[in-house]
């Protein structure tokens, strides 16, 4: 069942390549332009005439809404905000008819994200599903959907149902950009196609597995860590940071790079491994500088760089090199180096990768 794998982790892991591919195929010509989602293309309306639109999600659907919001702004200029299910359904929050809600999340099944759900249609908005579990109750409950394809996602740190929410969520992000007229032409079919390579890319960023276990046998011992990035990869960070607390119990922190030096900075010595998220597309030069400031620290520098980098190489202890894309398709490749440390940090502590303790795969309390 775990198909030759040591853990359901490393297996879904290692599916990564094929459920984004599984996720996007049939939903998008390249040749054409056409992206084709019936939850979508039947409720059009309703997100073109958005004044805004919300996410709500929890854990690791939160941080891939937080990819989302980088995205749908950036492609549609629809304003987004990103709420924990949690907070947002005990806050009276404001919403209304004209705002579009998305919920995040792989079980379905998650408590908080449904309350959210039931409140955001108590007042009148329209709420639209991301779900990999196919009639779960969220998929149930919301007005229209679109499955991640990522098929059964057994090991609780979750790894494939994020990329492929992210994956459906840049399709929407597309979709609506086509009929907004909110990206240029060549803009859209260049996404279109960088998407379409994006699943050889993972298998290429799979690659770097012997090169990050040597890393996690080296830092493997630590108490602390940080996670860094910025942009589109800040909540990649985030998710680094997750994965690696609730999978190994090793505290670790995710910051927006440039947040460093409002506090965080002070805890930089010899002794702290910071893992800096630092693609050649992006604020490459913003984050070029944080890595200096982490080095005159003396702080240990892993660095996920672009193949061929030069300049981070130089300041880091290890690197990690992924292929090339654009700045916003990036998380679905820096993520998954992120996935693997932590997997054979875990492991080499001796921790049950698959059932961390106190976790469950579904929360269906809150
Ligand atoms: C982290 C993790 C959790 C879930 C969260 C939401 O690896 O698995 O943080 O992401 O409990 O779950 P879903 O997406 O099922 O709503």
């Amino acid at each position: 069942e775990k198909g030759g794998y040591e853990h359901f982790m490393l297996k879904e892991i290692y599916e990564q390549p094929n459920v984004i591919k599984d996720t996007y195929r049939g939903r998008l010509s390249s040749t054409t332009g056409i992206i084709k989602m019936a939850g979508i293309e039947d409720n059009i309306e309703k997100f073109l005439q958005a004044d805004r639109i919300l996410i709500v999600a929890c854990g690791t659907s939160w941080h891939a809404g937080l990819v989302a919001e980088y995205i749908i702004e950036e492609f549609t200029r629809i304003p987004v905000e990103v709420e924990y299910a949690s907070e947002f359904r005990y806050r009276n929050p404001i919403v209304n008819q004209k705002d579009v809600v998305i919920a995040i999340s792989q079980s379905g099944e998650t408590a908080d994200t449904l309350a959210a759900i039931k409140l955001a249609k108590e007042k009148g908005a329209f709420v639209f599903g991301v779900c990999n579990v196919v009639g779960s109750s969220i998929s149930r409950e919301t007005h229209a959907g679109a499955y991640t394809h990522a098929g059964p996602e057994i090991g609780v740190a979750s790894t494939k149902a994020f990329t492929t929410q992210i994956t459906v969520l840049t399709l929407i992000a597309l979709r609506l950009a086509k009929a907004k007229g909110t990206l240029s032409k060549s803009d859209f079919f260049r996404y279109l196609n960088e998407l379409e390579l994006i699943p050889d890319k993972v298998q290429e960023a799979l690659q770097t597995n012997d090169e990050v276990e040597k890393i996690a046998k080296i830092i493997k011992d630590t108490n602390n860590s940080l996670y860094l990035g910025r942009g589109y990869n800040f909540p990649v960070a985030l998710e680094g940071a997750l994965k690696l607390k609730e999978i190994s119990y090793i505290h670790a922190e995710g910051y927006p790079a440039a947040e460093m030096k409002h506090g965080p900075i002070a805890l930089i010595d010899e002794h702290m491994p910071v893992i800096v998220i630092a693609p050649k597309q992006g604020h490459y030069d913003k984050v070029v500088s944080n890595i200096q400031e982490i080095k005159s620290r003396s702080g240990k520098i892993i660095a996920v760089v672009t193949k061929g980098d030069t300049q981070v190489k130089a300041l880091a202890d290890h690197v990690i090199e992924i292929p090339e894309t654009s700045d916003a398709l990036s998380p679905l490749l820096t993520t998954i180096p992120l996935q693997l440390l932590s997997y054979h940090i875990a492991v080499l502590r001796g921790c049950n990768v698959d059932q961390p303790r106190n976790l469950a795969k579904s929360v269906t309390v809150e």
